[in-house]
């Protein structure tokens, strides 16, 4: 059955001025592997903040917040995003799924989960 869905949307333009200012924002949101690989991109902070949506809409999906790093978005090879979650057995969460969307100046994403209550 469906546990909860979640959606986000933020400013890329809120994520870059609040990394600019506290060089600890990024270690305190995000996991190493999502560091690596939006800093890699062009428009790192398009892809940051679609991250930080992801895990906004992690939140409302489950109904209350946890570790920021607790929920962390991966890409499969084809380039699909899907979420890690530590310790998701907590949350009675079998399949997590999660999109993201981003342009210049907003980025989105959804998650839906499925478990058994
Ligand atoms: C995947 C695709 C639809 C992305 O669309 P876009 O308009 O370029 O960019 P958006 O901002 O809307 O989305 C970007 C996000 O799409 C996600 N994405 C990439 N490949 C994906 C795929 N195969 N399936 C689902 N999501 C994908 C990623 O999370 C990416 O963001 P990230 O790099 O920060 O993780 C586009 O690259 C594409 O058409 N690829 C080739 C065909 C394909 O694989 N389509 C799958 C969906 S029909």
């Amino acid at each position: 059955m469906v546990l909860g869905t979640g959606i986000d949307i933020i400013e890329v333009a809120r994520v870059k001025t609040i990394a600019e200012k506290n060089p600890r924002f990024l270690e305190k949101i995000f996991t190493a592997g999502e560091i690596d690989y939006c800093l890699k991109k062009r428009n790192k902070y398009q892809h940051l903040a679609a991250r930080f949506a992801a895990k906004e809409a992690f939140f409302k999906a489950i109904g209350r917040r946890i570790n920021w790093t607790d929920v962390e978005l991966y890409n499969l090879s084809s380039g699909k995003p899907e979420l890690k979650i530590r310790n998701r057995e907590r949350f009675r969460i079998e399949n997590a799924h999660v999109s993201i969307s981003h342009l210049k100046d907003y980025a989105v994403a959804a998650v839906i989960l499925e478990g058994k209550l």
